[in-house]
C-alpha cells in the first residue's frame, strides 16, 4: 500500500509545481466542453449577411474585405473541425489551437481596417460595429479554448505566413485571369456552392421573367466594377438592349447609369437577341441572333454586330430547348458561357440527336470556332449549364427549392460525370442563365426575375 501511495503524493507535488505534459492532460479532462460550431456557425452567417447587405452602401472595398472575412471565417471553421478530429483521436490540438488563435488574430485585424474604411458610412458603420464586435465577443469566448498557450512552432508559422498572405491578397482582390485554364484550374477543384449571397429585384421587380446578369470577366479599363443586364422584354423570348450599371450597388438600388446601349431600337429584327442565355465579354454581348442557328456578337464599342453561322443541323427557334418536368424554358436553344479562358456556346443539332454540344470561341475579328465537343448528355433533361475552368457543368430541376449540378464534362480530358450532387438553393422554381465570372468566382443566375448570385467554392 504504501509504495502505491508515495508515488501518488509525488506525482501530485510534482503537478503543482511545475506544469508539465501530464498536467496539460488533465486539464483537458477537466473541460470536456464540447467545441460551439454553433457559435461559430452564427459568426459565419454573421458575416455573411453582412456581405450580402454591404453592396447597397456603395463601397467596393468594404465588399471586398467582408468577403475576405467570411472567407476566414470558413477557413476557421475547418480549422476548429480539425481541432475536433484530433480531440476525438486522443491528442490535444495543440497545434490547431495556436493556428485557430493566430487566425482569430488576423480575423481581429481585418474587422480592424474594415471599421476605418467604414467611416463616412456612418449608419452603416454602426451596424456593422454592432456585428463585428459580437463576432468579435465570440471569437474571444472561443480563445478560452486555449488554454495552453503552446509555444509556436514552425508549421504553425508556416501557415500564419501563409494566412496572412492570403489576407493580403483578399484584401486586395486578384484582377481576373487572362490565359487559358483549360484542365487546370487555379482555384482547386470545384466541390460545392454557397446559398445565394446576392438576391435582388434590382430596377424592374417582377416586370421581366428572363433575361440574364452579370459581370464582364474581360472588361475594359475602367468599367472594372460595372454589371450588365439584359432582358427579354418581347414575349418572353426577344431583347434589343443591354442595361449597364456602374456597380453591383447600383444595380441591386436600380441606379444605371451609363444606361441602355442599344443594338436596334426594334425589338426583335434582324440579328437582336432571341434567347436569355446571353453573356458580355470584353465589352461585346455574344447571343442567339435572332431567328438564326447562329451567335450574334455586339461590339458595345462600334456598335457593329459580328455572326458566327453554327454548324448545319444546329437547332434553333425554341426547337432544342433546356426543359424541366413537362415544360421548357423558351429560346434556350443555345447558351452562353464565360470562363476563365473566354467564350463558349453549347447547344445541340440534329446529328447529335440533341444530345448537348460545346464550342470554344476564338475571339477575333470575326468569332470562329476553335474546337467542339460532343457529349452524351440529352439537352432535354437539362435545365442550364455553365462553365468553370474548361468544365462544362449541367444542371436539372430537384423540386421548387433545389436545383442540382449533376453533370460535368471535363473538356480537357473528355470524362464526364453524371452524378455530382451538388445543390443549389433557389428563390423562386426557375432558375435560368446560370454563368460563372471568373473575376470573383460567382455564379449568377436570373431566377423568375430576380437577380441572384452564388459563390462557386473550390478546394
Ligand atoms: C471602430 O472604430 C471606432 C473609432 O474609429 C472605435 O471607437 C470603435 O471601438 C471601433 N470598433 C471596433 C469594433 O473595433
Ligand atoms: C454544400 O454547401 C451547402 C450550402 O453551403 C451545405 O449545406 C452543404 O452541406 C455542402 N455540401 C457539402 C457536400 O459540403
Ligand atoms: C469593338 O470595337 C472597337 C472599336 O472599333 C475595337 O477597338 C474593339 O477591339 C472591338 N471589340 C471586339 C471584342 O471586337
Amino acid at each position: 500500500m504504501l509504495l502505491v501511495i508515495v508515488p501518488l503524493w509525488a506525482l501530485l507535488a510534482v503537478t503543482e509545481q511545475s506544469p508539465s505534459v501530464e498536467s496539460c492532460m488533465c486539464e483537458w479532462t477537466n473541460s470536456e466542453r464540447p467545441f460551439p460550431f454553433d457559435q461559430l456557425n452564427m459568426v459565419e452567417a454573421t458575416a455573411s449577411k453582412c456581405n450580402s447587405e454591404m453592396p447597397l452602401k456603395k463601397s467596393q472595398a468594404l465588399e471586398a474585405m467582408l468577403s475576405g472575412l467570411e472567407r476566414r471565417l470558413l477557413q476557421l471553421l475547418e480549422d476548429v473541425s480539425k481541432l475536433e478530429k484530433e480531440k476525438d483521436e486522443g491528442l490535444y490540438g495543440v497545434l490547431s489551437l495556436q493556428v485557430i488563435e493566430n487566425e482569430m488574430k488576423d480575423i481581429n485585424q481585418l474587422t480592424d481596417n474594415l471599421n476605418s474604411t467604414t467611416q463616412g458610412h456612418r449608419r452603416l458603420t454602426l451596424e456593422t460595429s454592432q456585428q463585428v464586435r459580437e463576432m468579435k465577443a465570440v471569437m474571444e469566448q472561443l480563445e478560452t479554448y486555449d488554454k495552453l498557450h503552446v509555444v509556436k512552432t514552425e508549421s504553425s508559422n508556416t501557415r500564419l505566413r501563409r494566412d496572412l498572405e492570403n489576407c493580403r491578397n483578399e484584401i486586395h482582390p486578384e484582377v481576373q485571369p487572362t490565359h487559358p485554364y483549360q484542365g487546370h484550374c487555379p482555384h482547386g477543384v470545384f466541390t460545392n456552392i454557397s446559398g445565394p449571397r446576392v438576391t435582388t429585384a434590382g430596377e424592374y421587380p417582377g416586370s421581366y421573367k428572363y433575361g440574364a446578369w452579370g459581370q464582364d470577366p474581360k472588361p475594359e479599363v475602367g468599367k472594372e466594377s460595372w454589371y450588365w443586364l439584359v432582358m427579354l422584354t418581347s414575349s418572353n423570348a426577344f431583347g434589343h438592349y443591354v442595361r449597364l450599371y456602374s456597380s453591383l450597388s447600383s444595380l441591386i438600388v436600380g441606379v444605371s447609369t451609363p444606361g441602355n446601349v442599344m443594338i436596334h431600337t426594334t425589338n426583335p429584327t434582324t440579328n437582336t437577341i432571341q434567347g436569355p442565355n446571353v453573356v458580355l465579354y470584353n465589352g461585346a454581348l455574344y447571343y442567339n441572333c435572332y431567328n438564326k442557328g447562329a451567335v450574334c456578337r455586339f461590339n458595345m464599342t462600334s456598335k457593329t454586330i459580328s455572326i458566327l453561322q453554327l454548324p448545319q443541323g444546329t437547332r434553333f427557334n425554341s426547337k432544342a430547348n433546356f426543359c424541366y418536368l413537362d415544360e421548357c424554358y423558351p429560346y434556350t436553344d443555345l447558351d452562353l458561357a464565360t470562363d476563365e479562358s473566354g467564350v463558349w456556346v453549347v447547344y445541340t443539332t440534329t446529328q447529335d440527336l440533341g444530345n448537348l454540344v460545346l464550342a470554344k470561341l476564338d475571339e477575333g475579328e470575326e468569332p470562329t470556332i476553335r474546337q467542339t465537343w460532343h457529349t452524351s448528355l440529352y439537352k432535354l433533361g437539362v435545365t442550364n449549364t455553365f462553365m468553370t475552368c474548361g468544365v462544362l457543368y449541367a444542371t436539372r430541376f430537384v423540386d421548387k427549392d433545389r436545383e442540382e449540378i449533376f453533370y460535368s464534362f471535363d473538356t480537357a480530358t473528355g470524362i464526364e460525370e453524371f452524378n455530382l450532387g451538388i445543390f443549389l438553393k433557389k428563390m423562386a422554381p426557375n432558375l435560368n442563365s446560370l454563368n460563372y465570372s471568373p473575376v470573383d468566382q460567382m455564379l449568377h443566375a436570373y431566377c423568375n426575375s430576380q437577380m441572384v448570385s452564388y459563390k462557386v467554392l473550390f478546394e
